[in-house]
């Protein structure tokens, strides 16, 4: 099976590259590289471009005889999204309806979408299950949902079938060490608070400590990428022997707040890690925590990374031998 993965030399994107091709399926990665590394694709079949170019898109699909599309290829900054709406707009839900324009036309009708527990906004109750009512708080959470209904949209009228997979926290590396998280600028917690633990950065921030949660600070759900990728395995395998279009949640069913991380950071690394507590960021829900239980019982996902220290502990390897 020709599978194109689209942001496939981002974080979340290559893990799932090195998952799959150890699976023996074939991938062609389209990826601009705005926050993506040649190094990350670890010699995997790159072409790149945008997902907002249709021409390319069609050739691409032409050329490499694709059958299903992985997409991971969006802008993903919560704080950016709220200062530049225009961007989220443009580069997640107006290239994802090219994509599916490109996939429509060139007949190809199984998609796994890179959705997110930012689509929910304020929990109503805690685990998130895929019914939870969903009104996101920040425009990168909407353009999440637009995608999503623009999917549902596709597939009643064109017999497009997608998994769409809402993830909450990515985090971790490749075990082995090749690849791993390397954002700029880094706005997630675990590498910001390693990058501190390195000395890379004099402290880490922790925004807001007024939340409704036992110590103050906001409570995430950490789902390691190795994970992430079995269940993208195993959601493109399903859809291509028939499954319906449908949403799966992507979680460990477990919270930490971010003074819990904090901690297991500091047992991991054995280092000092100074803090500073600042104020509360716009667009961050209190505690977001998933129910993953239709994943495991419909998908047969069986996340195997699930405790925290074992997930800080690839981070810090990769962070320790980082090559990009
Ligand atoms: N990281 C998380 O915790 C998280 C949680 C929920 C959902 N997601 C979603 O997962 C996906 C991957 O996230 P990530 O953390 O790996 O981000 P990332 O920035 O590391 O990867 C995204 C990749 O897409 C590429 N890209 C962006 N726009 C593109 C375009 N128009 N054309 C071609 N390439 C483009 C970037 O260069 C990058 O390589 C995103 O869709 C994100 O919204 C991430």
């Amino acid at each position: 099976m020709m599978i194109l993965v689209t942001g496939g030399a981002g974080y979340i994107g290559s893990h799932y590259v090195l998952y799959d091709r150890s699976r023996g399926n074939d991938v062609v990665i389209l990826d601009n590289l705005v926050y993506g590394h040649k190094e990350a694709v670890l010699g995997a079949s790159l072409v790149v471009g945008d997902v907002g170019d249709k021409a390319l898109l069609d050739m691409v699909i032409k050329d490499y005889r694709v059958d299903a599309v992985v997409h991971f290829a969006a802008f993903a900054s919560v704080g950016e999204s709220v200062a530049h709406p225009e961007r989220y707009f443009h580069n997640n839900v107006v290239s994802t309806l090219t994509l599916l324009d490109a996939m429509r036309d060139n007949g190809v009708n199984n998609l796994v979408f890179s959705s997110s527990c930012a689509t929910y906004g304020n929990p109503q109750y805690v685990p998130m299950d895929e019914n939870h009512p969903q009104k996101p708080v920040n425009p990168y959470g909407e353009s999440k949902l637009f995608c999503e209904h623009m999917m549902s949209a596709y597939s009643k009228a064109h017999g497009l079938r997608f998994a769409a997979l809402r993830y909450f926290n990515a985090s971790g590396a490749d075990p082995d060490g090749h690849i791993g998280e390397s954002h700029d600028p880094e706005t997630h917690i675990i590498p910001n608070i390693l990058h501190a633990a390195l000395g890379k950065r004099e402290k880490v921030t922790v925004f807001g400590t007024d939340y409704d949660t036992p110590d103050g600070t906001c409570i995430r759900d950490y789902i390691h990428i190795l994970d992430l990728a079995q269940a993208h395995s195993l959601a493109i395998t399903r859809l291509v022997d028939g499954a319906p279009s449908d949403f799966y949640n992507l979680g460990t069913e477990q919270g930490y707040s971010v003074n819990e991380v904090i901690d297991v950071c500091r047992e991991v690394t054995g280092k000092t890690i100074e803090v500073e507590y600042g104020d509360r960021r716009p667009g961050d829900p209190p505690k977001l925590v998933a129910s993953a239980t239709k994943a495991k019982t419909e998908l047969g996902w069986n996340p195997i990374y699930t405790d925290l220290k074992n997930i800080v502990s690839t981070a810090w390897n990769w962070e320790l031998n980082r090559k990009y």
